[in-house]
């Protein structure tokens, strides 16, 4: 009998990925996707790990489970994800109401462990297993039909930067079998993707060696250049140590790769990045930065900072104000430094947090001025926007320029999967708001 599925997801990009991954395993158990989380039989929180009070955020949310079946049949409550992975045993022990505690490289064995799951019964599954994985997950169809796919290509992280769970949680840098990414890459291209979005931790680290050749990012980017029905290919994330010349080649040989980089510096302090074990300077950065300025100017950068990580003081934090300054990314995100159990910076002593908070204002403030004032040059200029889907109730059609900036606009239903051109009138920090042309022609 048919059964229903939710997954509340959080954290990356991967995360989503998992999760679209999970629905089309579970298929084949029966199991169908719900978007309506008051009635089903099987309720997945995949987890994020990255900062802040992601456990006590997984048990809120498994106390609004217990609260919305509190006169109904429990669903079977399962965590999956950095959250899992991390705490694993101790989260069935303290919350009874959890059933399985899954981590990310265990996905394979989710079927079987519905199928035969008894009440009463607590499982864990929190082994590195990611080539059975993989190896799994590349004998089910990928049915994600969103105009913009997500396809994993890497997973893992060997870098081992002092602040960050991801080693611990995701386990080591591990590579998709590059002829098993195509195959899922043509799988979403038949079902409707005009542009691929490759993922991984470390996503430019990716490397798959067969009889002594190795396929790179750049000869996935390349291949995927040759399929017509493809528009834009992007990879994200991205670490300075791995933009090799192959890859930086991409930006002068592809039509399709984006002219937009998201390559985290973290700080612009040198003595910070040391303190951080990131394995690249901030001279290395800007090298990489020129380089592919000199390739197309049109390229735009994005970071993430980290504030406040401990030994910041305040000239390491003025240094990475003036980075910003003078770097005018078109949007990054920022975070002050969160200690995440079992990292090595997890039990250096702390920045005061009234001080770390008035950096991340300061911080913000710069990159948001930056990011509004290259939102501005747009206005009164046409974007080319691929169209993603129509905002349902608002009679507007959502898209992305080659920036991933948020396009906002009035246009017809029928561009959605096109790319077009919008004539932008207004925008905020975060969004693009306009009319496609043949729009205009309409309402003038
Ligand atoms: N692999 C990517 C890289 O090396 O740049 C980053 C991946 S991580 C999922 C995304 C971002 O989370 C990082 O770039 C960092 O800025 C932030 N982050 C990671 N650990 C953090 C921590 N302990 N506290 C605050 N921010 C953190
Ligand atoms: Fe985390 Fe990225 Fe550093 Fe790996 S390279 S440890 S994923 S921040
Ligand atoms: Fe979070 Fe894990 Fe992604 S910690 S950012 S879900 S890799």
């Amino acid at each position: 009998m048919e059964k229903k599925i939710f997954i509340k997801t959080f954290g990356c990009q991967m995360n989503e990925y998992d999760s679209n991954r999970i629905y089309d395993t579970v298929k084949k158990i029966g199991y169908l996707k719900t978007e309506n989380k008051e009635n089903v039989d099987c309720y997945i929180i995949n987890t994020c790990h990255i900062r802040d009070k992601a456990k006590e955020k997984v048990y809120h949310e498994v106390g609004r489970i217990r609260e919305l079946y509190k006169s109904k049949n429990k669903p079977i409550t399962i965590i999956t994800g950095c959250v899992a992975q991390a705490e694993n045993e101790e989260m069935l022990k303290r919350e009874p109401y959890i059933d399985m505690v899954v981590g990310p490289q265990s996905y394979h064995k989710l079927n079987n462990l519905i199928k035969n799951f008894e009440i009463g019964k607590k499982i864990e599954e929190t082994e590195f297993d990611v080539v059975n994985k993989f190896n799994y997950l590349d004998n089910t169809k990928n049915g994600d039909t969103n105009i913009s796919a997500y396809l994993t290509i890497q997973e893992g992280c060997d870098k081992f930067c002092n602040f960050c769970v991801v080693p611990f949680t995701r386990g080591p840098e591990y590579s998709r079998p590059f002829d098993k990414i195509i195959l899922e890459a043509e799988e979403l291209v038949k079902n409707g993707a005009k542009e691929i979005i490759l993922l991984g931790q470390n996503v430019n680290a990716y490397s798959f060696k067969i009889q002594s050749k190795e396929y790179r990012l750049s000869n996935l980017i390349n291949t995927l250049e040759n399929f017509s029905e493809i528009d834009r290919i992007r990879y994200t994330t991205s670490h300075p140590r791995d933009m090799t010349d192959d890859l930086i080649d991409c930006y002068s040989l592809s039509k399709k790769l984006m002219p937009f980089v998201h390559l985290p510096i973290q700080s612009g302090s040198n003595k910070m990045l040391k303190l951080m074990n990131r394995k690249h300077t901030v001279e290395t950065y800007i090298k990489i930065y020129e380089v592919l300025k000199k390739i197309n100017p049109e390229i735009e950068f994005s970071s993430d900072f980290i504030i406040s990580y401990p030994g910041e003081d305040e000239s390491d934090f003025l240094e990475t104000l003036n980075f910003i300054k003078s770097f005018r990314f078109i949007n990054s995100f920022s975070f002050i430094f969160s200690p995440r159990p079992g990292t090595k910076a997890s039990t250096l002593k702390q920045v005061d947090y009234e001080i770390s908070k008035e950096r991340l204002i300061k911080i913000q403030e710069q990159l948001f001025l930056h990011q509004l004032n290259i939102n501005k040059s747009f206005i009164n200029n046409s974007v080319d926007v691929l169209v993603e889907n129509e905002i349902i109730g608002q009679n507007k059609l959502f898209g992305r320029n080659k920036y991933m900036n948020s396009v906002i606009f009035d246009g017809s239903k029928k561009d959605v999967g096109k790319i077009i051109k919008v004539n932008i009138e207004k925008v905020n920090q975060n969004t693009l708001f306009g009319k496609t042309t043949n729009q205009r022609e309409l309402l003038n």
